[in-house]
């Protein structure tokens, strides 16, 4: 199984509000896209990260906007009069991740969109699993559109591919969930763990390590994203946030 595949058509304009510096494009499918670039800050690892643990969110019940990967021929952009852009649509030029844009979403805010206690839970879980560092109150990464809650932006995520920590390290590396945005759900973390850590299984696991193009992997690394991630599965009394049943 793979991503679907689209093409860029049309740069409309940057977001300026995260980091990365994503463009919404349209593609020739006529879909509008929010699109992450292989040349941004971490290159093709954020993306990597985007999609291994965006589709594992949303195997497991959470709503992530549609991933497909897009070609890019940085020719779309060259009426853009931003050097900066101009720059990451040149060394962006081939495969990119393209987020199906959610027209009229806004950020959320604690209250449209909440997802209740289990909810906050269940993703406060998730997140500490994959390790991921961007769901603050400051920068939350969550959005609200059509009054449901949308998970965003997991390309900070597993951060042990940067120097390849050794699974054994990243198993046991504790979760600062302070910090989260749903860190008052901690408590109820213990309730809902044995319910994910069983429906995270090693088919599921090669399953979205699989969607990931050959071209942003090394040979034989997807065994060890399968490795780290069931490792650190084994390892919950290290991370979970609220205590380890
Ligand atoms: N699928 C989407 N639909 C609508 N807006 C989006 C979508 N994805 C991102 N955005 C907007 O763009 C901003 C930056 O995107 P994000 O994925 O968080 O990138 P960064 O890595 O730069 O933080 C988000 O904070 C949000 O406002
Ligand atoms: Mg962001």
């Amino acid at each position: 199984m793979s991503l679907p595949t689209v093409t860029a058509t049309r740069y409309v304009l940057p977001l300026r509000e995260g980091g990365s510096l994503p463009g919404v494009v349209e593609g020739n499918d006529l879909g509008t896209y929010v699109l992450k670039f292989t040349g941004a800050g971490q290159g093709p690892k954020a993306l990597v990260a985007e999609i291994v643990v965006g589709e594992l969110f949303r195997r497991l019940g959470l709503r992530v906007p549609e991933l497909k990967l897009m070609h890019l021929d940085p020719a779309i952009g060259k009426s853009e009069p931003d050097f900066e852009i101009q720059e990451l649509l040149l060394r962006s030029a081939g495969l990119n991740l393209a987020v199906d844009f959610l027209p009229g979403s806004f950020g959320y805010d604690g209250s449209a969109g909440n997802p209740g206690d289990a909810g906050m839970a269940r993703i406060l879980w998730l997140d500490a699993y994959v390790a991921n560092v961007d769901r603050s109150w400051r920068n939350p990464n969550l959005l609200v559109w059509h009054k449901n809650l949308w998970l965003i932006d997991h390309g900070a995520a597993l951060y042990f591919h940067h120097s390849w920590m050794s699974a054994e390290k990243f198993a046991g590396q504790p979760y600062d969930a302070s910090d989260h945005v749903f860190s008052v759900a901690a408590a109820g973390v213990p309730a809902v763990d044995a319910e994910l850590a069983a429906a995270i299984t090693p088919a599921l696991l090669t399953e979205v390590i699989g969607l990931v193009p050959d071209e942003w992997i090394d040979d034989g690394d997807r065994e060890r994203y399968l490795g780290h991630l069931t490792a650190r599965l084994e390892s919950r009394a290290a991370w979970l946030p609220g205590g380890a049943r």
